[in-house]
């Protein structure tokens, strides 16, 4: 079975069973604060699992892009990736554990559906701890359904509870499913979630429960959900008995392109492999983020900085192999040519994907040269003083100033007799690490999952910036981007000018003239065609006849959009625009408040 099958097959599956199929949201989250990318299918849906109704109803299912970096130095084995697809079904508030776990072990073994042979199924269940009971309920379902206690595993909250990476929200106990890829056992303690290889995970159903607060303790959520998260990657490898993901037709045309870049195999030595594999990993993830309609480029902060080190990554894997510069376009031509069908958006954004990997490899290239000088000079005064031992502190010094990677200074010193002070080194990126996890743990408040009067508020609020924008400076303004916390609202939009003070004043004195006409806030679900018609300004995700909410602010605004808004503009309080500048080419930012 074929990627392109699987999709089809799990989606006319869920169909079969009443969800309605929506369209994959945008990798760049929308109005959230507190991630970088979209990383499960759950994410974009945080406002519905929550209690907002969906436009759909209260059975989904879809294929969700996604990309998580947080394994990244993990990427190479045989099964992590930092973008992959996700196939989920949604219960909003509507069936619950009996349903998901009978479905999905239907699915996973019925000869009509994946046919896997039940015997080689294991699950996993989450044990309980003060909070939560074991779940017993699970385990009780997947005994009925054949599977053995010897197969079911009851594990602590570290393994089977699943909530969204912004820490706070919806989140709950899980089961998780691994198929046994018939390897020999590492030890006696070789069980489902073991690194050697022999347990494949698949899939995911979690039970939403629960939300998650800022504090730390678990509120209840109004409803009880169903979250759950197939990788197709996983799956697919699997359902062709291959041992790991780069061996699918996902991957192949894409290691075939790095083949023909350079002088080595594919399947030569573990070294050669395991750069193969990171540099198809990172520039598949590269050329999806730059793909997305809202338009990521490479920076020093944010989503920009992710792609950027995604970017040097496979640079520096490249090298290993012997690729040369420009290496990364042919390879990015084959990602794009291998996932058009399903996602049109790369073809679209095919210029802007090429002509930005083209220049952040031209950007790294000047850094590695600047970084090369620097390190020459360290080991020409070190050798003056008979020193042999780079300082540990310098290496990192050159890794996190410079950007020159670790692997270049060893390589470089190794040449020379010179030895780096790894600990010294170790200890360093230990203590960049701490800082680092300090700033990005402290996560804004906000969030999908946040409902709360403030943020309702802004985000009424970027709907009448939104339109006063279009009104002021002409048509050409779309959204490029969203972000909304507690304090502010954030909004990037396409425009290509800085904007003067007097057209600053005009937007400013719109939105609040359309707060002091007190304007009604009104919902309709409606097709996306149907919005279009009506004039609804809406972005690229929805697909043909897919349902959607359409806002409606008096003879204002009327805009596509998830919600939750205020009742009545009148609600919004003083618009001020606090800063305005750019955001990257041809797309600027404003930060705004209500006071
Ligand atoms: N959100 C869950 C996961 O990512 C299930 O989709 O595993």
């Amino acid at each position: 079975m074929t990627a392109d099958q699987l999709r089809e097959l799990y989606l006319k599956f869920f169909a079969s069973k009443g969800h309605a199929v929506i369209s994959s949201a945008s990798l760049i989250p929308e109005n959230d604060p507190t991630v970088l990318f979209t990383t499960a299918g759950m994410h974009p849906l945080v406002p519905y699992l929550v209690g907002e109704p969906h436009p759909s109803g209260t059975r989904l299912c879809n294929c969700q892009k996604c990309v998580r970096t947080g394994d990244i130095e993990a990427v190479g084995d045989p099964s992590h990736l930092t973008f992959f697809e996700m196939l989920g079904n949604w219960s909003l508030g509507d069936y619950f554990k009996e349903e998901a776990i009978s479905w999905s072990y239907e699915f996973l073994t019925s000869p009509d559906y994946l046919g896997f042979d039940p015997s080689r199924l294991s699950v996993t269940i989450f044990e309980g701890n003060e909070v939560v009971p074991c779940d017993d309920e699970s385990r009780a379902i997947w005994n009925r359904l054949g599977i053995p206690d010897e197969r079911i595993f009851a594990l602590p909250i570290e393994d089977n509870w699943w909530g969204p990476a912004g820490q706070t929200g919806p989140c709950g106990p899980d089961t998780e499913m691994f198929i046994d890829t018939g390897k020999a056992a590492c030890g006696p303690d070789c069980r489902p979630g073991c690194s050697c290889g022999r347990f494949f995970e698949v899939w995911n159903d979690v039970f939403m429960q629960y939300d998650k607060q800022a504090d730390g303790t678990y509120a209840k959520l109004k409803q009880a959900n169903v979250d759950t998260g197939m990788g197709v990657e996983r799956t697919v490898a699997m359902l062709q008995g291959k041992s790991t993901v780069f061996e699918t037709e996902l991957f192949t045309p894409i290691l075939a392109a790095i083949e023909a870049g350079c002088n080595k195999q594919f399947d030569g030595d573990p070294e050669t492999q395991h750069a193969f594999r990171v540099v198809a990993d990172h520039l598949r993830s590269s050329v999806f983020i730059l793909g997305d309609d809202r338009g990521v480029r490479p920076g020093n902060l944010g989503q920009g900085y992710v792609l950027r080190r995604l970017i040097r990554r496979a640079v520096r894997y490249a090298k290993q192999l012997g690729l040369d510069e420009g290496f990364a376009a042919p390879i990015a031509e084959a990602v794009i040519a291998n996932y058009s069908h399903v996602y049109p958006e790369l073809k679209r954004n095919r210029g802007h994907i090429l002509s930005e990997l083209m220049d952040e490899e031209k950007r790294f290239a000047k850094t590695l040269t600047r970084g090369m000088a620097e390190l020459e000079k360290v080991l020409e005064r070190m050798a003056e003083h008979n020193q042999t031992t780079l300082a540990g502190r310098v290496a990192f010094n050159l890794y996190d100033t410079c950007g020159f990677p670790l692997e270049f200074t060893e390589e470089i010193c190794n040449e020379r007799g010179v030895t780096i002070d790894r600990a010294g080194f170790d200890k360093a990126f230990a203590k960049h690490k701490e800082v680092s996890k300090q700033g990005s743990d402290k996560a804004f408040k906000g969030g999908l999952a946040d409902a709360s009067v403030q943020t309702t508020r802004l985000h009424s609020a970027t709907h009448l910036l939104h339109k006063a924008l279009q009104m002021v400076l002409g048509d050409h303004v779309q959204q490029r981007g969203s972000n909304i916390t507690a304090e502010r609202l954030r909004f990037d939009f396409s425009h290509p000018d800085k904007m003067t003070q007097e057209q600053l004043a005009e937007v400013e004195k719109l939105v609040n003239g359309a707060i002091e006409k007190d304007f009604p806030v009104t919902m309709e679900p409606m097709t996306i065609e149907q919005a279009r018609e009506a004039g609804a300004m809406a972005l690229f995700e929805a697909k043909y006849g897919e349902q959607v909410k359409v806002y409606t602010m008096g003879d204002f605004s009327k805009e596509v959009c998830g919600g939750p808004h205020v009742g009545r503009t009148g609600e919004l309080g003083h618009f001020r625009i606090q800063k305005e500048g750019s955001s990257s080419a041809g797309v600027r930012r404003i930060k705004a408040v209500l006071e």
